[in-house]
C-alpha cells in the first residue's frame, strides 16, 4: 500500500519541530482537531472536459497528467475528481458498469496510477467520487438481477412483481416521465431508479451489497487515494415495503428520500470497514432535511462521515438574480450551526450548476473580471474547505445554448420531454435551461484562444465557449489582473492564514443590500473581508477600531493603504488584516 501523504505522527512531529526552526510555521489554531481535509483547497475536476489528448474530444488522465503543474501552480491542495470509472455514460460516468476500471475515453489503469504518483509528488491529495446509490444497468450485477426472479443477484436491486399492481409512485429526478419505477417484461416486475432508468438503485438493505461496496471503496484506498465523495448517498436507504407517499410529495421529495432509517448504521458500518482503518476523509453529497441530519451525518464523535456538502447555498441564485441578504442569512445560519461541531464544505458551483459568474456575479465583460475574483474571495475566506470548480479560476461563463439539439445532459434532456408532455410553457422553459442547465458548467477547459481553446485536436464532446478568445489560461497567466492570478493569490493568502480556516466568522452590517462584510478571528488574528456584491459603487461605515488595517488583497487596483476604505468599487473585494 502507497500512502506517500500519511506521515506517521512522531515523524510529522520531528518535520514540524524542523521546519519550525527555519521559517515561522503559521500559528497553530486554538483548535485541538486540525484535520488536512480542513486546511485543503479542493479542486473538483470533472475530467471529461478538462484535457484531451488523444483527439476524440474527451478528456483524459493523459490530460490530468499533462497539466499537473498547472493544477500545483494553482496553489490547490486537493483534486475531486468526477467519476471516472467505465460506463456507458447515460449520466456522464455517473452510471458505472464496473468500479474497478477506469472509462476506456480516459485511459487506462496505468494512467490512473500515473496521475496518483504525480498528484502526490505535488503534494496534492485525491479525491474520489464513489457512485453507489445506484449502478449503471449495464452493471453486470443488474444484468444478472434482472434476468431471472430467483437469480442471486435479485436482490442486489429494488423490485417490484407485478402481480401486486403498480408499485406506490416514486418521483425520478431524472425519468422524462418522473416515474421512478420501470416495469421491465423480462421477468414482470417494476424496478427502481431515482435517477434515470439507466440508474437503478442498489438496495442497500442487502448486506451482501454493502460488502461489495466497502471491497469497492478498499481497492481505491489500497492505491492510495485519499478520500472519498458519496454520490448521493443520502438518498441510499429506503423503507424496502415502499409505502405510499402523500399527494404531492414530489415537491418536497427531500423529506421523504434524504436520510431514511438504516443510512447512519450503513455509514457506521463504511466508516469501521474502511474510512477509518485507510484513514481516508469522506463527504457526502447533500446534507439531509435539516441541520440536525447533518450533524449525524459528521460529528466527530458519531464516527461516520468527515464533511456535509449542503446545497441550501447553491439554490439560492435564481433566474432573474437572488437578494444579498438571503445568501448572507443561509450561509450565517450554516456557519453558525457548526461552529462549535462538524464541518461544512464552502462552493458557489459544482457540475450541476450552471457557471458561478453567471449565476451569482455579473457576466458582462464590464464586471466578469471584478465579480469572478470577488466570488473566489468569498469562497476562499469563509469558514469551511472551499471547493473550486475547474474554470471558476478564470472566470469561465454559461455558454448561452438556444436550441434543445445543442444540450447534451440526461437531465436537460429528459426534462424537456417532460416538460412537453405536461404541456408546460416551453418558451420559460428553455429560458429557464439556458439560465441554469449543468451543461453550462461542463463545456471544455479554455486553456488558449486557439482552435477549441486548446482541449482538444478532435471535435469537443460539448462546445467550446466562444469566449475562449477573451478568457482562456494563456492569456490570464500573463495578466497579473487577471482572475487566475488573483486566484492563485488567494490560495497562497488562505494557506497562510490559518484565521481564514479556522477563525469564527463574523456578520458586519448585516442589513447592507450590496455589501457582504465579516471577520474571521482566530486569537489576535482578525482578518477582515469586504465584497461589494454589486455593479455599483457602495459606501459603508466600519465599525470603530476596525477603519486602519493591512490590506492584504483586493480585486481592483489600486491596492489601498493604511486607513481601510469607506467606499467598494462595484465588485470590489478587499481582504485586510486588522491591528
Ligand atoms: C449526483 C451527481 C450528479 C448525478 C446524480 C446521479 O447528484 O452530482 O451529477 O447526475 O448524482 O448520479
Amino acid at each position: 500500500m502507497r500512502r506517500p501523504l500519511k506521515t506517521p505522527g512522531i515523524v510529522l512531529i520531528l518535520l514540524l519541530v524542523l521546519a519550525c526552526s527555519e521559517t515561522p510555521e503559521p500559528q497553530a489554531p486554538a483548535q485541538p482537531d486540525r484535520e488536512w481535509w480542513k486546511e485543503a483547497i479542493i479542486y473538483q475536476l470533472y475530467p471529461r472536459s478538462f484535457k484531451d489528448t488523444d483527439g476524440d474530444g474527451v478528456g483524459d488522465l493523459k490530460g490530468i497528467i499533462q497539466e499537473l503543474d498547472y493544477l500545483q501552480e494553482l496553489g490547490i491542495t486537493a483534486v475531486w475528481l468526477n467519476p471516472i470509472y467505465a460506463s456507458p455514460n447515460a449520466d456522464n460516468g455517473y452510471d458505472v458498469s464496473d468500479y474497478r476500471a477506469i472509462m476506456s475515453e480516459f485511459g487506462t489503469m496505468e494512467d490512473f496510477d500515473r496521475m496518483l504518483e504525480g498528484m502526490h509528488q505535488r503534494g496534492i491529495r485525491l479525491i474520489m467520487d464513489i457512485v453507489v446509490n445506484h449502478s449503471s444497468e449495464e452493471h453486470p450485477w443488474f444484468v444478472a438481477s434482472r434476468s431471472s426472479r430467483d437469480n442471486p443477484y435479485r436482490d442486489y436491486y429494488h423490485w417490484w412483481p407485478a402481480e401486486k399492481g403498480k408499485p406506490p409512485y416514486r418521483y425520478s429526478l431524472f425519468d422524462a416521465a418522473g416515474d421512478a419505477w420501470k416495469y421491465d417484461s423480462l421477468t414482470d416486475a417494476y424496478y427502481l431508479h431515482y435517477f434515470s432508468s439507466q440508474q437503478p438503485d442498489l438496495k442497500w438493505e442487502n448486506p451482501k451489497v454493502r460488502q461489495e461496496v466497502y471491497d469497492i471503496m478498499r481497492f481505491w484506498a489500497e492505491k492510495g487515494v485519499d478520500g472519498f465523495r458519496l454520490d448521493a448517498f443520502q438518498f441510499a436507504a429506503k423503507d424496502t415495503t415502499y409505502p405510499e407517499f402523500p399527494e404531492g410529495f414530489e415537491k418536497d421529495f427531500i423529506q421523504y428520500y434524504a436520510m431514511q432509517d438504516g443510512l447512519h448504521e450503513y455509514l457506521k458500518e463504511m466508516n469501521r470497514e474502511v474510512l477509518a482503518p485507510y484513514q481516508v476523509m469522506s463527504v457526502s453529497e447533500g446534507a439531509g432535511r435539516n441541520f440536525e441530519d447533518a450533524h449525524m451525518l459528521v460529528d466527530a464523535d458519531r464516527e461516520e462521515l468527515d464533511m456535509a456538502y449542503a446545497f441550501d447555498g447553491v439554490d439560492i441564485p435564481k433566474y432573474g438574480g437572488y437578494e444579498l441578504d438571503t445568501m448572507k442569512s443561509v450561509f450565517g445560519r450554516w456557519d453558525a450551526q457548526f461552529a462549535e461541531k462538524g464541518w461544512l464544505s464552502i462552493f458557489l458551483s459544482n457540475h450541476d450548476q450552471a457557471r458561478m459568474v453567471s449565476r451569482w456575479g455579473n457576466d458582462s465583460p464590464e464586471f466578469r473580471r471584478a465579480s469572478a475574483s470577488l466570488l473566489n474571495t468569498f469562497i476562499l475566506t469563509m469558514r469551511g474547505t472551499p471547493y473550486c470548480y475547474y474554470g471558476d479560476e478564470l472566470g469561465m461563463t454559461n455558454i448561452d445554448f438556444d436550441s434543445i439539439s445543442d444540450y447534451q445532459d440526461i437531465a436537460a434532456l429528459n426534462g424537456y420531454q417532460k416538460a412537453l408532455s405536461e404541456g408546460a410553457d416551453m418558451e420559460a422553459f428553455m429560458q429557464q435551461l439556458n439560465f441554469s442547465s449543468r451543461d453550462n458548467g461542463r463545456t471544455p477547459m479554455q486553456w488558449t484562444s486557439g482552435p477549441q481553446a486548446g482541449f482538444t485536436e478532435g471535435q469537443p464532446w460539448l462546445p467550446v465557449n466562444a469566449n475562449k478568445d477573451r478568457i482562456n489560461v494563456a492569456m490570464q497567466e500573463n495578466d497579473p489582473e487577471s482572475v487566475l492570478n488573483h486566484f492563485k493569490r488567494l490560495t497562497r493568502l488562505r494557506r497562510e492564514n490559518p484565521a481564514l480556516i479556522y477563525g469564527d466568522y463574523a456578520l458586519l452590517d448585516a442589513g447592507h443590500p450590496k455589501i457582504y462584510a465579516y471577520t474571521r478571528t482566530l486569537g489576535d488574528e482578525r482578518i477582515l473581508v469586504l465584497l461589494n456584491f454589486s455593479a455599483e459603487v457602495a459606501d459603508f461605515t466600519l465599525p470603530s477600531g476596525m477603519d486602519q488595517g493591512e490590506v492584504l488583497i483586493t480585486n481592483v487596483s489600486p491596492v489601498p493603504v493604511g486607513m481601510l476604505p469607506d467606499t467598494l468599487l462595484p465588485w470590489q473585494a478587499v481582504v485586510a488584516r486588522l491591528p
